[in-house]
């Protein structure tokens, strides 16, 4: 047998639990742990401080920002510093009103409710949630046609969390009836650089001052890709290496992941190539372009783009994307409508 048996717990479901378990050591569980993100930070402890000092629950509140900047680890952190429990589910595991009706009743007074990809409920959910934060009732529809009654249910008085990646797909009723917005922004490489030297001590992984700039500078700003990029050096320190996350071998490292200096992987890459080489440098419309390099268009919008929009590498147009001069740049190509550096040398 591969694999040892204690009391039908196998040694790979006790290994399980021990990711779990790092993954959750990895996440600051308080604002005092929490690197970064001040303006946030700061605001939402004194909306804490002050709804704790009257005794009330906190007001709805929605967290915006690309994916991995920390939208559930701070909403975790919020219904703690409460004292409260949070209660966390996402717009599409949400199918019926009968899903979001059964969720809300089940809470309690104080509970926070987390819903990650707010935007992704549909309107008949959305119309429950309306009066639910509002007024703290429950519509229900009982019936069907002329003899359908409405009743209604008092709720306890609770607080969502919504978290979004496209804030602009929020209905104006559900954004207007959230009390507290905050927009996440990417992270800083100095914050990057604390938040890897904190995760490398949970990892028990031996990492220098060099090792932790080279990791920060490529992890496109946000705290989940430097955590991720810091377990995969490891592997190559561990293996190929004497264990120690130095500069020399994070770069070493970096470079056989095929992450660029920039935090470019392999994906972007793909991405700007195709708009150069397939539609002449763009525009084209993000179906066409995810279709031609066999991705999904939603993790092309939410994952690969705000990146390359960030860094100035593409740019959104009326009529598509387009790469810009910077994205030509980066891959070392001439743009188009200049002469290549041979063709101008022709030219004398
Ligand atoms: N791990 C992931 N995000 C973090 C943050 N903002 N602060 C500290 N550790 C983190």
């Amino acid at each position: 047998m591969a694999e040892n048996d204690y009391n039908g717990v196998t040694e790979r479901d006790f290994r399980r639990e021990d990711d779990e378990e790092i993954e959750q050591k990895l996440r600051p569980g308080r604002f005092d742990e929490y690197i970064g993100q001040e303006k946030v930070k700061h605001n939402m402890q004194v909306f804490i401080a002050a709804a704790k000092g009257r005794g009330e629950t906190l007001d709805h509140v929605l967290l915006y920002g690309q994916p991995g900047l920390g939208k559930t680890t701070l909403s975790n952190i919020i219904a703690s510093e409460m004292g409260a429990r949070l209660r966390v589910t996402a717009g599409p595991a949400i199918e019926r009103p009968g899903d979001m009706a059964a969720i809300l009743n089940d809470m309690n007074e104080g509970d926070f409710l987390f819903i990650d990809e707010i935007h992704r409920l549909n309107r008949a959910i959305e119309e429950i949630l309306y009066p639910a934060m509002e007024d703290f009732v429950l519509d229900i529809v009982i019936g069907k046609g002329p003899a359908a009654k409405s009743i209604r249910l008092d709720l306890p008085r609770f607080t969502l969390i919504g978290a979004t990646t496209r804030i602009g797909l929020l209905t104006a009723p559900l954004r207007d009836r959230f009390g507290v917005v905050h927009h996440l922004e990417p992270y800083s490489a100095a914050d990057l650089k604390k938040i890897l030297t904190r995760s490398a001590s949970v990892l028990a992984v031996e990492l220098t001052e060099a090792g932790a700039e080279e990791i920060a500078r490529r992890s496109r700003g946000t705290p989940r890709v430097a955590n991720r990029l810091l377990k995969r050096v490891r592997d190559f320190a561990q293996v190929q290496y004497d264990g120690v996350i130095t500069g020399e071998v994070a770069k070493a490292s970096l470079d056989r992941l095929e992450i660029d200096l920039m935090g470019l992987d392999a994906v972007d890459k793909k991405i700007l190539r195709a708009i150069i080489e397939k539609f002449g440098g763009g525009p084209v419309g993000l179906e066409t372009l995810a279709a031609s390099i066999d991705e999904e268009s939603g993790t092309l919008e939410d994952v690969a783009e705000p990146y390359l929009l960030q860094l100035g590498f593409i740019q959104r147009t009326p009529r598509g994307r387009m790469v810009t001069r910077l994205g030509y740049q980066h891959l070392g190509l001439p743009m188009p409508s200049e002469p290549a550096v041979n063709e101008q040398m022709d030219l004398f």
